[in-house]
């Protein structure tokens, strides 16, 4: 898996925040009396954790930790003093510099940086000198432990743009007087004094709004004087956040002004409002009706430095206004997985310093401006998963030379360009799938010379696949052509030594399925026998491709999922596949696969989903299953011709969730054993419909992260199912009563076996039950009481029984029709019979015979309603391990599958 998950390296990159790196390598010495000022500083420092080891005057001053000098004139220019955090509180008190801080700093006439944050100076005043460093741009004494009055001679620091004076939670002991002071600061864009005193600063607001150039203002729990009312209008024309909190400042009616910061996207209010709810620590719902995202911002979510914005899972909804091109120095912009609908906006042409745009997983429709191909700096887009449509053309693309990341897949645009485009990109990453490029293979393709990863799934192609694909194909780590109408070979490459795949040893994913490919996997997977792959995922599924499947999985180590189901195949499974050491699914369902399951099968001991149904396989299951297999969530070997009894060996598949034996010649009993299969014992509480809405909303939000997080939530859904399926074999004996305790079966299908008996009386206990399906075997006595409580019952076939006497009552068993029943010796609703004759309490064996013979007419849409239930859970779930897409698939084929459940069956 580790190969996979270079995959999205690119988008990994893009999201880690950059790191300062505080020890500059000068290449200049420092100046000697601004070293022996720092001495002198550090005799005055109480530093337990000896952090200042490095301050030595044999080194070089420049050298030495937290110092940055400035590298043509070696003066220090910064001092980093801020103290790590730890998980530990002990380890983080102990790391924290005390004591006196020196005059002697006074030396260090450039400094422009001062950050002596996180640290304990036990209530000492910040010292008054520092008002006296002129080159000063950026001072963070957050969270220091100082005290006393924030002393005024800060204003004389006329070059601050950054002043952070955040006080602690715990040790209030700074506070203001006034804050006249502060209008000198007229660069000042971030001021943070929040947990400072500030109780005798009256007209505090108006200081405030006179800081032209302010940005981020944090004013929380500063005990603000309320008055509110007296604010008419402000002129902070530049705020991008504002906080408020804690200052119970009252009345929220006061707070209209609020709504005249164009430019606020971060608003904090919490513990305002004086009522109950105040005193939780909860984020204000504004609606920022007038702002560039229309629509309620629960406000805790939002990150943003000047440079980026983050509202990622902000269950944000609304539209994008045109002001969004005002936010002309954003690098990144990040609105990913939220609600927003409408358009994007024409402005968005002016975020002309952006590099990284995601808008992925929302409901943006219409067209894609024009205007999006003026982003000259634009690096990454994930536009992904939304409703974007129309044409796009050349101008799209226009200015984008340094496109690098383009995922767009899931919108139904169209491109339509010059058969001749040549792009101003050279892209790595390219996922358009769902777009409409086709039907020839898009030729501007062969340009991309740098392509690594290319999705051009569910397109609308319909060539095949073209010989300059091999310019670049031979260097993807990524391949998904899946979903359209390509024909043809998978293409070889000539060579001296004969054909060469196309693919190159690194691909870690090839997806071809669902195309129109056809004839022998031969060259493809057995040339240059002496390489090993890299693949760790292959899908060649729903294609045509026949012949013998060659015997050369012994250089595709690495596979970790292989579908090959719905091809044309023939003969033996390849004994080679049990090499496959990092195997966990493989699916060769409907093939004409024929002989017994190779041995060497059991050497794949990671296998989690084994599916072989409807080939044409034989022999007895092989007890080995059970012991050597022991991560088997889903065995299906449906629709086979095996033979012989089911073993107890079976049993012991722990995690085993679903199991497929129908449509075989199986003889003998079920196992009693059966309920040692402990993942169908228990379920997931939640009712399925709102499990697929939670989970919906899950994997939108990891839709694209690495392979590994989609493993993961294909573990979570299959978390959903559970289904036993025995259904036409020639199984005998009674249902073992064992069977009722596993509690988690959604389905349960016996039908058309030979089994006789009673319905074990409790029944009732597998409450999770929504299909059940005993038909057609000799089974005997009433239908037992508790079965009405299986409320979550939409599919229910006892018909072609020995069943007698009254259906019992309840809402659930009598919704369903009469061919639920027919074939047996019931009688009430909704059989048309009554149970009014004595004959159905003491039921007469000619009677029975009557009644079987008008039994027949089974209702056949019933039957194969039911088939399809299973059958098609099946073929769903099969293939649901990797992509993305499937997973849609899957969704839309899960609502529909309800909506077949609930409409056809009750
Ligand atoms: C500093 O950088 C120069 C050139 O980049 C390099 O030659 C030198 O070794 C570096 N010095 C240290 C101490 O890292
Ligand atoms: C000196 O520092 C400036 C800004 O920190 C940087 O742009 C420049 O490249 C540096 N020069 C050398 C020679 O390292
Ligand atoms: C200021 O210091 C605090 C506490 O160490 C830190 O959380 C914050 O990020 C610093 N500010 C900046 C802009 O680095
Ligand atoms: C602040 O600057 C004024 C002149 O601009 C000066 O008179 C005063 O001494 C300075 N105060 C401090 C603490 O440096
Ligand atoms: C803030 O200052 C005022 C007046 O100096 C004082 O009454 C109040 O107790 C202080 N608040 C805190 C939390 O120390
Ligand atoms: C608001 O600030 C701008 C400059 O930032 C200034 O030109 C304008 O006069 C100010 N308006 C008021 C009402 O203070
Ligand atoms: C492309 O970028 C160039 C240079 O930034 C600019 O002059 C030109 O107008 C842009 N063209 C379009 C169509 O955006
Ligand atoms: C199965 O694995 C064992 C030990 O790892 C090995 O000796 C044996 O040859 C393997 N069998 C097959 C068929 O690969």
């Amino acid at each position: 898996m580790g190969q996979l998950i270079y995959v999205f390296l690119g988008f990994l990159i893009l999201t880690s925040v950059s790191i300062s790196i505080c020890n500059g390598n000068s290449s200049v010495a420092c100046i000697e009396s601004e070293k022996e000022a720092l001495l002198k500083f550090k005799q005055g420092i109480v530093d337990h954790t000896n952090r200042m080891a490095t301050w030595i005057s044999d080194v070089d001053c420049c050298r030495w930790t937290g110092i940055v000098c400035d590298n043509m004139t070696s003066h220090v220019i910064e001092l980093h003093l801020r103290s790590p955090t730890f998980d530990y509180y002990d380890a983080d008190e102990k790391s924290k510099l005390g004591g006196k801080i020196s005059p002697s700093l006074l030396h260090l006439k450039h400094l422009s940086y001062l950050d002596l944050s996180n640290n304990d100076f036990k209530g000492i005043p910040i010292p008054k000198f520092f008002g006296s460093f002129g080159s000063l741009r950026y001072l963070n004494l957050s969270y220091a432990k100082f005290g006393g009055e924030v002393p005024h001679h800060l204003g004389n620091l006329s070059n601050l743009k950054y002043l952070n004076l955040h006080g602690d939670k715990f040790f209030r002991a700074m506070y203001v007087k006034n804050l006249h002071w502060l209008s000198s600061l007229s660069s000042l864009e971030h001021l943070s004094l929040s947990f400072v005193n500030l109780s005798k600063a009256s007209n505090w607001f108006p200081t405030f709004s006179a800081l032209p150039s302010l940005v981020e203002l944090h004013l929380s729990h500063c005990q603000l004087p309320p008055q509110l009312h007296l604010i008419t209008s402000v002129n902070l024309s530049s705020l991008f956040a504002l906080s408020l909190s804690g200052n119970g400042l009252g009345n929220l009616s006061m707070m209209n002004w609020v709504f005249d910061l164009n430019n606020l996207i971060y608003l904090d209010l919490s513990s305002q409002i004086s009522s109950a709810i105040g005193k939780m620590n909860f984020a204000f719902n504004l609606d920022f009706s007038s702002n560039s995202f229309q629509g309620k911002i629960p406000i805790r979510c939002v990150s943003y430095t000047l440079e980026s914005l983050s509202l990622h899972n902000c269950q944000l909804y609304g539209h994008l206004t045109n002001k969004l091109g005002n936010f002309k120095n954003l690098r990144k912009l990040d609105l990913s997985d939220n609600s927003i609908s409408g358009s994007i906006p024409i402005s968005i042409g002016e975020l002309s310093s952006l590099k990284a745009l995601y808008l992925l997983q929302n409901n943006l429709k219409g067209n894609l401006p024009e205007s999006f191909g003026q982003l000259v700096n634009v690096e990454y887009v994930d536009i992904s998963n939304n409703f974007l449509e129309g044409t796009l053309s050349e101008a799209h693309f226009f200015n984008l030379t340094k496109l690098s990341t383009l995922y767009a897949y899931g919108n139904p645009l169209t491109l339509d360009v010059d058969p001749s485009w040549i792009p101003p990109f050279q892209s790595h990453h390219l996922c358009l799938g769902y777009w409409h490029l086709g039907p020839q293979f898009p030729h501007w393709l062969s340009s991309q010379t740098y392509l690594r990863s290319l999705d051009i799934s569910n397109s609308g192609i319909s060539s095949t696949i073209p010989c300059w694909f091999s310019n670049f194909s031979l260097q993807l780590e990524y391949l998904d052509l899946s979903d359209n109408q390509i024909h043809g070979q998978i293409p070889v490459i000539p060579s001296f030594e004969g054909p060469l795949p196309w693919i190159s040893s690194f691909l870690t994913l090839l997806d071809l399925s669902n195309n129109n490919l056809s004839g022998s996997l031969f060259n493809f997977l057995c040339s240059r026998m002496d390489e090993t792959m890299e693949m760790g995922f292959l899908n060649l599924e729903n294609n045509f491709f026949s012949g013998e499947l060659p015997n050369c999985w012994t250089k595709w180590p690495y596979l970790e999922v292989i579908v090959l189901g719905d091809n044309k195949f023939i003969g033996k499974i390849p004994n080679s596949i049990g090499t496959l050491q990092s195997l966990r699914s493989l699916h060769l369902r409907k093939n004409n696969f024929s002989r017994e399951i190779p041995v060497s099968i059991r050497n794949c001991t990671a296998l989690e989903i084994l599916d072989f149904g409807e080939n044409e396989l034989d022999g007895n299951i092989s007890s080995w299953l059970g012991y050597n297999l022991p991560n088997l969530k889903i065995l299906s070997l449906h629709s086979n011709k095996f033979s012989g009894h089911i073993p107890k060996e079976l049993c012991a598949l722990n995690f085993l969730q679903i199991l497929d034996l129908g449509h075989n010649n199986l003889s003998g009993s079920l196992p009693r054993c059966i309920s040692n299969l402990s993942a169908m014992v228990y379920s997931t509480n939640d009712s399925f419909g709102n499990n697929i809405k939670y989970k919906f909303g899950y994997f939108i939000e990891n839709a694209f992260l690495v392979m590994k997080g989609q493993i993961l939530e294909y573990d979570m859904t299959l978390n959903l199912v559970r289904i036993l399926d025995f259904s036409y074999n020639s199984l005998s004996g009674n249902i073992p009563w064992e069977i009722t305790s596993l509690h988690g079966l959604q389905s349960l299908n016996l039908s058309h076996n030979l089994l006789i008996g009673r319905i074990p009386s409790n029944i009732g206990d597998m409450i999770f039950l929504e299909s059940l399906d005993l038909s057609a075997n000799k089974l005997l006595g009433s239908i037992p009481q508790s079965m009405s409580k299986l409320s979550f019952l939409n599919c229910l076939n006892l018909s072609d029984n020995q069943l007698t006497r009254a259906i019992p009552s309840s809402t659930q068993l009598q919704s369903f029709d009469a061919s639920s029943y027919v074939g047996n010796q019931l009688c009430g609703f909704p059989l048309a019979d009554n149970c009014s004759e004595i004959n159905h309490v003491v039921p007469s064996t000619r009677n029975r015979k009557g009644k079987d013979m008008d039994g027949l007419e089974v209702s056949w849409l019933f039957v194969s309603m039911t088939l399809g239930f299973s059958v098609g859970f099946w073929s769903v779930l099969s293939s649901l391990v990797i992509s993305r897409r499937w997973r849609y698939a899957y969704y839309q084929y899960l609502d529909e599958m309800w909506w077949k459940v609930n409409h056809l069956c009750v």
